[in-house]
């Protein structure tokens, strides 16, 4: 998901769990988002408006006033946010927002948005259930707001129920779900989009394998992508750490490259766009023992068959499809990516090179080339996040969606 551009203003009041906000923080600008931080006089208690300025490249607000005597215009910073989140929210700020009782900053700011609200409320169980507090969040869901519901767990006073504040993996997807709402930017409304991820391991015995360094997340930030577009994405992935974060990724773990041939042509003539971004191995071993080979004193190799080119074959079923390859090289890469252009059918190979630092498998970063039959285009060393945007940004220009 990418939030390039939004615009977050974070409301947070007084609660343990404010301290969590330092790492929402973090990941709303990892994903793009500017963030206007606005804490309640009590939230200052719980955590420091310097960690928050640092953290969010800008000054966390308070008061109405400044030291130095500026004013913070909360008509502007109301109307500057595509999204008000308040989290963790207190009762007590509930209560004030469902009566318009306008006693401080963040309050002033709330009444002055026309952008959509999120609530994120926090705080001991016994109050989590009190008659005012249901009632209120019922008043706050009736104006349109999205209330985040609190969790079960453990909390602060010790007691176990429902009230921790809501994990901000959960808070992110659902402002990752409000953006896409208010987005007139879903292009790949109504398109299926299949991708490969990931690594395969070719089984040698019950314990061993021949595999390779892929982790998945050039494919799962693709993956993410085309969905927070409207994709339906059916991501076929090898054996990977991630896990989708959206909802309309449909995912299908395989292991060797015969499972993920298998997978892929149980959905590729129903797709409309293809990307393969998985790094399969162009060998398996001939025979897998079915115990584990034991250690002699003599040398010991293995036969190994050539397993099927997958991306190769979807070139050659591709009809209506639009199809992606990439290619890892790491000398002459632009020949040998035009060659795999040419040879696999493609419309369009994204060439990444071993000998980019910051390229390639398990960093979060990528460099790349994109070719289509007649255009080259060069980028920066970028978050695979934000490569993921401009594959999917070149894919919508040459489907002219
Ligand atoms: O997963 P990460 O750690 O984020 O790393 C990302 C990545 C480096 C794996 C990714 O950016 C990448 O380059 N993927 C392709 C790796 C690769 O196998 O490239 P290749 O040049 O060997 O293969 C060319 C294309 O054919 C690829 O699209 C590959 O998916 C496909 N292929 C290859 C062999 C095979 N048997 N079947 C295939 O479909």
């Amino acid at each position: 998901m990418t939030l390039s551009g939004k615009k977050i203003l974070l409301g947070i009041t007084g609660g343990i769990a404010a301290y969590k906000m330092n790492y929402l923080v973090r990941e709303l600008l990892k994903k793009g988002a500017e963030v206007q931080v606005v804490l309640s006089q009590a939230a200052t208690d719980f955590v420091s408006p310097l960690t928050l300025s640092t953290l969010s490249q800008k000054p966390a607000l308070v008061d109405f006033y400044n030291q130095d005597k500026t004013w913070n215009n909360h008509v502007d910073l109301a109307l500057w946010a595509d999204l008000l989140l308040i989290a963790p929210c207190t009762a007590n700020t509930m209560a004030k927002m469902t009566t318009g009782l306008c006693d401080n900053l963040l309050m002033a700011i709330y009444m002055s948005a026309k952008c959509p609200v999120m609530i994120a409320p926090a705080m001991d169980l016994d109050m989590y259930q009190h008659p005012s507090t249901l009632k209120n969040m019922a008043t706050l869901e009736s104006f349109n707001h999205t209330i985040i519901p609190a969790e079960f767990g453990e909390l602060a006073s010790g007691l176990v129920g429902q009230g921790r504040l809501a994990e901000n993996d959960t808070i992110l997807k659902h402002i990752q779900s409000i953006i896409e709402k208010e987005s007139e930017d879903q292009k790949l409304k109504g398109k299926i989009v299949l991708i490969t991820a990931g690594p395969t391991y070719e089984n040698i015995d019950p314990v061993r394998f021949i595999g390779n360094h892929s982790s998945g997340k050039m494919g799962y930030a693709l993956a993410e992508e085309a969905a927070s577009r409207g994709a339906k994405v059916i991501l076929v992935s090898g054996p990977s750490q991630l896990k989708p974060q959206h909802d309309n990724i449909e995912l299908h773990r395989i292991t060797s490259a015969q499972q993920m041939y298998d997978e892929v042509f149980k959905y590729y003539e129903k797709v409309d766009i293809a990307i393969a971004s998985a790094a399969v191995a162009d060998y398996a071993p001939k025979t897998i023992a079915k115990e584990k080979i034991k250690k002699s004193d003599s040398e010991f190799s293995i036969e190994l068959v050539k397993n099927k080119d997958i991306l190769l074959q979807m070139g050659k079923e591709k009809h209506h499809q639009f199809l992606v390859g990439f290619a890892l090289e790491t000398q002459n890469e632009e020949e040998n990516a035009l060659a795999k252009l040419e040879k696999k059918n493609l419309d369009m190979i994204v060439l990444n090179s071993l000998r980019d630092e910051g390229a390639g498998f398990q960093n979060d970063t990528n460099k790349v080339k994109i070719f289509t039959k007649d255009e080259k285009k060069v980028f920066d060393l970028k978050s695979k996040e934000d490569v993921a945007v401009d594959i999917l940004n070149l894919v919508e220009e040459k489907l002219k969606l």
